[in-house]
């Protein structure tokens, strides 16, 4: 998926993962109590171009947030990085806020782009190759939530990990903590992170930012089940389901659900899989940080949290972290 900025970033569409994988995937979620299935599968090209959508609408502050704060920022965060930094981004997708950080920082050496998706990351990779000739662009295309190898690259320039998007808040604590503490090994002792981080906030707004008017985040929820009909051959009837999402501000997170309206039943892989009216599967999870919670999560991963800032409505953070 390429973007100027107007079409913002969406994570990738991810390669069609093989049928036995996803029957194996939806299988076990949904046959767990609760029923689950995961976020990943929001990402098929129809997702992909719903999520797009999802960025624009004027409930769905965060990627307008982010960007905010990376533009006034930019300058601040190449001082705190100085010359000849390595960048390394995941979930590089179209590419559009490294360029902020790109055109901000002073002579730097490397851009790792880590993305899923091949052919996107081959496409932004030599764009990026041609636009900023003096830095070595190091596409790795591989799933970044599980450990990784990176590209050899030059030693003794600074490692600067580049994670917006508030896609941190996807994971769970526990699996947030496990990632950051990669990529504290990643970028090494003199390393530091970039992270876009939701903040908590009012239930109303949270709702709605996930729950908008136009009815585009329960089209990219319910578009999880077609996708499954249509990879599985299962026969999940969409006007049966219905888009649930509210704030949890006991856990913090805002919940995705698809709810069943009625009593059903649904084959998928050979297995009957039974509905009460009511019951949902749990199909997203969106961690929203206080300034607390977000502290305690870099720095159970090895991350010091040296700046933290927010953007003119105070809805979003993005943090510079440094190693300790
Ligand atoms: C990709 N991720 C950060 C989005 C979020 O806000 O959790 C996914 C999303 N789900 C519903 N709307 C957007």
């Amino acid at each position: 998926m390429t973007m100027p900025y107007e079409r913002r970033r969406a994570p990738a569409a991810e390669p069609r993962p093989d049928a036995n994988t996803l029957a194996r995937d939806v299988v076990q979620g949904l046959t767990s109590n609760p029923k689950t299935l995961p976020p990943k599968l929001f990402y098929d090209a129809r997702g992909a171009e719903l999520f797009e959508r999802i960025s624009e609408l004027p409930e769905y502050y965060l990627t307008r947030a982010e960007l905010e704060i990376l533009r006034s920022r930019s300058g601040e965060i190449a001082e705190l990085a100085g010359p000849h930094a390595t960048l390394i981004e995941y979930g590089s997708g179209a590419g559009v806020k490294i360029r902020l950080l790109l055109n901000a920082l002073e002579s730097p050496a490397a851009y790792v782009p880590i993305d899923i998706s091949r052919e996107q990351l081959a496409r932004v990779a030599s764009e990026l190759a041609a636009e900023y000739p003096a830095v070595d662009v190091r596409p790795l295309n591989a799933d970044y939530t599980m450990p990784l190898t990176l590209p050899p690259l030059r030693d003794g320039s600074r490692r600067l990990a580049f994670f917006p998007g508030s896609t941190i808040g996807n994971f769970h604590p526990m699996e947030a903590s496990i990632f950051l503490r990669r990529v504290r090994r990643t970028v090494g002792k003199s390393g530091a992170l970039v992270l876009g981080v939701d903040r908590r906030k009012r239930a109303g707004i949270l709702d709605a930012a996930y729950d908008d008017a136009a009815g585009v985040t329960a089209a990219f929820n319910l578009n999880m089940l077609a996708r499954i009909n249509r990879e599985l051959s299962t026969d999940f009837d969409l006007d049966r389901f219905a888009h649930r999402a509210y704030f949890n501000s006991k856990a913090s997170r805002v919940e995705m659900h698809l709810v069943s309206l009625a009593a059903q039943t649904v084959h998928v892989a050979g297995e009957s899989i039974r509905f009460a009216k009511g019951e949902s599967i749990w199909t997203e999870s969106s961690y929203k940080y206080d300034r607390a919670r977000l502290r305690e999560l870099t720095e159970s991963a090895g991350f010091r949290l040296d700046r933290l800032w927010t953007d003119a409505k105070k809805q979003f953070w993005v943090a510079y972290l440094s190693a300790m």
